[in-house]
């Protein structure tokens, strides 16, 4: 496939994935409240006064809120059809936390980024509730080739790569430093370079020898 071939197809692909992308204050106030509770922070706003408040506070005092901000007003001005713009919010996306989220990317309201240093690029899909710790990189090909799921309150680990059309299904953790290339199920923990599940335990909580 020559490259303006695969550059018009990535903009077809990104063209048609426009109308998935959540509206701006929509994706705030959810990434707000997620955020807010993931950090046992207070959660439930009190009206578009308080969330706004709120947010602007998790951009002051979280690592990465700001930059999934940028992030989010740069994926509204894509899906509004805005040029020039979203470049600049891309930019300062990377330039705040290095968090770097690629055109055919949907990244659903309510996710939760700990620190930034995050590459994510490719036809990738990633559910409400997800954290994405540091240094994590995840990738597809061209949409046609399939998608990337990060499923609902799927935790991926810091450092882990999630490569190819497979799916991190809902409430799946994702080891530190793990290689995912295969389907994670939901609820199950994967560790290692590539990726296999661990063991579940099989004996009651509380009774493991210490
Ligand atoms: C994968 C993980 C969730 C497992 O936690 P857990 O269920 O409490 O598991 P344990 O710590 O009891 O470890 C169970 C086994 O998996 C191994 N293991 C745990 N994490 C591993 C990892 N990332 N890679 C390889 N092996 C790992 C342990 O060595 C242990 O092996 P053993 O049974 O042979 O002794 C956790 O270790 C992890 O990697 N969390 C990510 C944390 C993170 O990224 N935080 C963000 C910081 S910014």
């Amino acid at each position: 496939m020559s490259s303006r071939y695969r550059r018009r197809a990535a903009r077809h692909a990104s063209a048609e994935l426009r109308p998935s992308h959540p509206r701006f204050f929509d994706a705030l106030t959810a990434d707000a409240t997620v955020s807010a509770a993931y950090r046992s922070e207070r959660w439930e706003f009190r009206g578009r006064g308080d969330t706004l408040a709120q947010a602007l506070r998790l951009m002051g005092r979280s690592d990465a809120f700001l930059a999934q901000t940028f992030y989010r007003a740069k994926a509204r001005l894509q899906a509004l059809g805005v040029p020039f713009l979203p470049r600049v919010a891309h930019r300062l996306a990377i330039m705040t936390a290095q968090i770097c989220i690629g055109d055919s990317v949907v990244v659903h309201p309510g996710v939760y980024f700990p620190h930034g240093q995050v590459a994510i690029d490719g036809c990738v899909e990633v559910h409400s509730g997800a954290v994405i710790n540091p240094w994590v990189t995840i990738g597809s090909g061209p949409c046609d080739a399939g998608t990337t799921t990060i499923g609902p309150n799927a935790n991926i680990g810091t450092g882990a790569i999630v490569i190819g059309p497979v799916t991190v299904a809902s409430g799946a953790q994702v080891g530190a430093n793990a290689l995912v290339l295969t389907d994670v199920a939901a609820g199950r923990t994967v560790v290692g370079t590539p990726a296999v599940p661990l063991a579940r335990r099989t004996e009651p909580p509380g009774s493991r020898a210490t």
